[in-house]
């Protein structure tokens, strides 16, 4: 399975909830979590790989591989912080993003469980990046307009090349 990157439609479509958390499902959790690692990457959502279902996998380098199934964010703090995102649909890209500090998630895992994360720091940025995958919003969205334009210019250069 390969991750999709920008120009893809998939990646700007909104995921469908997950009806049912059965053994294809749990399959696929397990692909994703592969994939981010042989990426080394911090996330994965589904619809990076094709797979339009509100699921995102989390591993952190120290921290457990966290499945997040029909996740909902609910509440982001006022308090906003800057920091350096990357994007395995977007290689090579990086830059600055401001979004809350902390998040609180309510989502199922894998085995069907429901669970409820307060999270903050890198954790708090990784869900927040993800969810906006399920939402078909990509972090450079998230930019200025100044600033998208310029990393889209130059990605349009490289693409002639
Ligand atoms: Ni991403």
């Amino acid at each position: 399975m390969d991750i999709l990157t920008l120009g893809n439609e998939l990646l700007r479509q909104k995921a469908e909830p997950v009806e049912k958390i059965d053994a294809d499902l749990v399959k696929t959790v397990r692909q994703m979590l592969d994939i981010l690692e042989g990426a080394r990457g911090i996330g994965l959502a589904g619809p990076q790989i094709g797979c339009m279902k509100r699921i995102f996998v989390i591993h952190i380098e120290g921290d457990i591989p966290r499945v997040f199934i029909n996740p909902s964010i609910i509440e982001t703090s006022q308090e906003t912080m800057k920091y350096e995102e990357g994007c395995l649909s977007l290689p090579g890209i990086w830059a600055d993003v401001v979004r809350s500090k902390s998040v609180k998630v309510q989502s199922w895992n894998e085995r069907g469980r429901p669970f409820t994360l307060e999270a903050e720091g890198i954790l708090a940025r990784a869900i927040l990046h993800e969810y906006d995958h399920l939402e078909g919003v990509l972090f450079i969205d998230r930019l200025s307009e100044s600033k998208r334009k310029r990393i889209l210019a130059r990605l349009d250069k490289q693409a002639k090349v």
